[in-house]
């Protein structure tokens, strides 16, 4: 595997070394992107405004194929913009401009040259609050497919992805329902199963489980497990316990000079909570900060 060692900082001196006394540096691995297989979405100089407020500076980090990443920081340190620019959504936010490169499938996504639609496609969402369309679970299914030009046997795609959103059993009696009828954890589920209709590469997800009961947030987890076989995920969490528990590799995300967001560590999830490389890492997540 092709990687190098990068230095991640604003050039801040507030972001630069870790005030830890442990010289331990924030550091992380980052790959040349384009060069490597195991990599879906290379983040490079990411950095966000909306107006004139840089509400993200200089993000960079690798989102691993078939793996989840957790997202993880403080309010308003950045983690739902960063989220938003990997699939272009960010674009739809009145006065919002992001620079850097998002590199998927050899292209970068941010160039203007490039799709949105198509992008929101192979990188599809799933939001804090589910927001089924007001209309039947199958239409609701098959929604993404019939926008995006997919043909096919709809019957099939409707069974399959709410198999795979781990729903079908509890509503394939009742597929012309209202979606709106379901339970907020159902609800969900739903709004996974349109997610995976259009046939998508990478799943972000914004506090997915943040609404939802203990059992339905469990019921999610386990789903996600279960998706990363065939999907890469990026999940925004407030919940340390679910992205110990979900994810693969953790970014932890700080509030640097004048509100940005900035990225303090990139790393293994295991490693990043029961060794973290930065002391604000480490603050945040034994609960002194945040
Ligand atoms: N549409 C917008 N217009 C102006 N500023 C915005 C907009 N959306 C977000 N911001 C600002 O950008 C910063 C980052 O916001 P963001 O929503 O990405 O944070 P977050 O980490 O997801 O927070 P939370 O944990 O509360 O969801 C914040 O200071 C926020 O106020
Ligand atoms: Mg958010």
């Amino acid at each position: 595997m092709l990687t190098r060692t990068t230095t991640v900082g604003t050039g801040n001196p507030a972001d630069v070394a870790a005030p830890s006394g442990t010289g331990r540096r924030a550091t992380h691995r980052l790959s040349a992107p384009g060069t490597d297989d195991s990599v879906a979405v290379a983040i490079r100089d990411l950095n966000a405004y909306y107006g004139s407020f840089h509400a993200v500076g200089d993000v960079a980090f690798d989102v691993p194929k078939n793996e989840i990443t957790a997202l993880i920081g403080p309010s308003g340190c950045g983690k739902s913009t960063v989220l938003r620019c990997i699939n272009r959504m960010n674009d739809l936010v009145p006065g919002a401009r992001i620079e850097g490169t998002i590199q998927y499938r050899g292209q970068n996504l941010n160039a203007r040259k490039v799709d949105a639609v198509e992008v929101r496609r192979r990188i599809g969402m799933v939001f804090q609050k589910p927001n089924p369309f007001p209309k039947s679970i199958y239409e609701n299914v098959v929604w993404g497919a019939k926008i995006n030009g997919i043909k096919g046997n709809y019957d099939e795609l409707v069974e399959r992805c709410l198999r795979q959103a781990a729903l079908w059993d509890e509503v394939k009696d009742k597929l012309k329902e209202s979606g709106l009828a379901l339970s907020g954890g159902q609800q969900q589920r739903l709004c996974i199963a349109r997610a995976i209709a259009t046939n998508p590469d990478v799943i972000l997800m914004d506090e997915p489980a943040s609404a939802l009961d203990p059992i339905s947030t469990l019921k999610i987890e386990e789903l996600m497990r279960e998706l990363e076989r065939q999907y890469t995920i990026v999940i925004v969490t407030h919940n340390m316990q679910q992205a110990a528990r979900v994810s693969d590799q953790t970014v932890f995300f700080s509030l640097g000079e004048k509100r940005m967001g900035v990225l303090v560590e990139a790393s293994p999830t295991r490693e990043l909570f029961t060794n973290p490389r930065d002391q604000r890492t480490e603050d945040y997540i034994t609960g002194r900060f945040g």
